[in-house]
């Protein structure tokens, strides 16, 4: 089942005399339970595009539909009300806020949701337990490693238990033993039902995607064929 298409996709920033088309007339289609990876050189587009996938940045120009939804018709606050129904962002800088600890960061998104505090303190400490977090629900960010801080934003993404992630570079500064664990937990989740679209540098991530779309100039250079299994169970990540 289709649930993300996007067609004719245009986002042109204008700075000074300037413009640049930073997404630049594409079209592509996502199905239910896929894990996507986007790559590409650095200033392809590949943040623009998941930006305005995730409802927030107006492009200058096409269509996104998300589960028959057409998101840029929708008035700011539907579109709020959209973000928060379908999607969980994992931006390229964690963007944790620095005073709250880390169980505060987590129920960030479950501020607007009609629940009692103990439960949704549950449902975040559930989450910080899928992450292997739990024992540190009580420090600030800046008391953790890259990898951990990584965790806890991808925590907070999943919080609302959104059907599509979008995730920004989610393993850009971590060492390869951490980056593999994070990659892992995006394959639990995938496997589990979410949706994932996923820009990466890593060609080791690559392995863990049922498909790619490679972004050149705000154009898709290459958008592979779905494949049925994963690529991780046809490439070894270890040779
Ligand atoms: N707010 C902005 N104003 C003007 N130009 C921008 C803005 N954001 C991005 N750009 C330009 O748009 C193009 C695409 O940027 P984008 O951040 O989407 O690239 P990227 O593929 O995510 O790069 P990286 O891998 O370095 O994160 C680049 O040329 C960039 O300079
Ligand atoms: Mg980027």
């Amino acid at each position: 089942m289709n649930l993300i298409y996007v067609e004719n996709l245009i986002k042109e920033y204008h700075s000074g005399e300037e413009s640049v088309a930073a997404v630049d007339n594409i079209s592509f289609s996502i199905d239910l339970g896929e894990f996507v990876a986007v790559v590409g050189p650095s200033g392809s587009g590949k943040s623009t595009l998941l930006t305005v996938l995730g409802g927030l940045t107006h492009p200058t120009g096409g269509q996104v539909v998300i589960d028959e939804i057409d998101v840029y018709a929708l008035t700011a606050e539907q579109r709020a009300d959209f973000r928060k129904e379908y999607i969980g962002f994992v931006f390229q800088s964690f963007h944790l806020i620095p005073y709250l600890n880390v169980l505060e960061n987590v129920m960030i998104p479950l501020a607007v949701v009609d629940a009692p505090g103990a439960e949704k303190t549950e449902i975040a400490l559930g989450l910080l337990e899928k992450v292997s977090l739990a024992d540190k629900a009580r420090r600030l960010p800046d008391e953790l490693s890259g990898g951990e801080q990584e965790r806890v934003a991808i925590a907070r993404a999943l919080v609302n238990n959104p059907p599509i992630i979008l995730a920004d570079e989610p393993t850009g500064n971590l060492d390869s033993t951490t980056s593999h664990s994070i990659m892992a937990l995006f394959r639990h989740l995938n496997e589990e039902g979410q949706s994932i679209v996923m820009v990466t540098h890593n060609p080791e991530n690559l392995t863990y995607a049922g498909r790619f779309i490679t972004l050149r100039d705000g154009k898709i250079a290459q958008n592979s064929e779905a494949l049925k299994q994963p690529l991780i169970e046809r490439i070894p990540i270890n040779n």
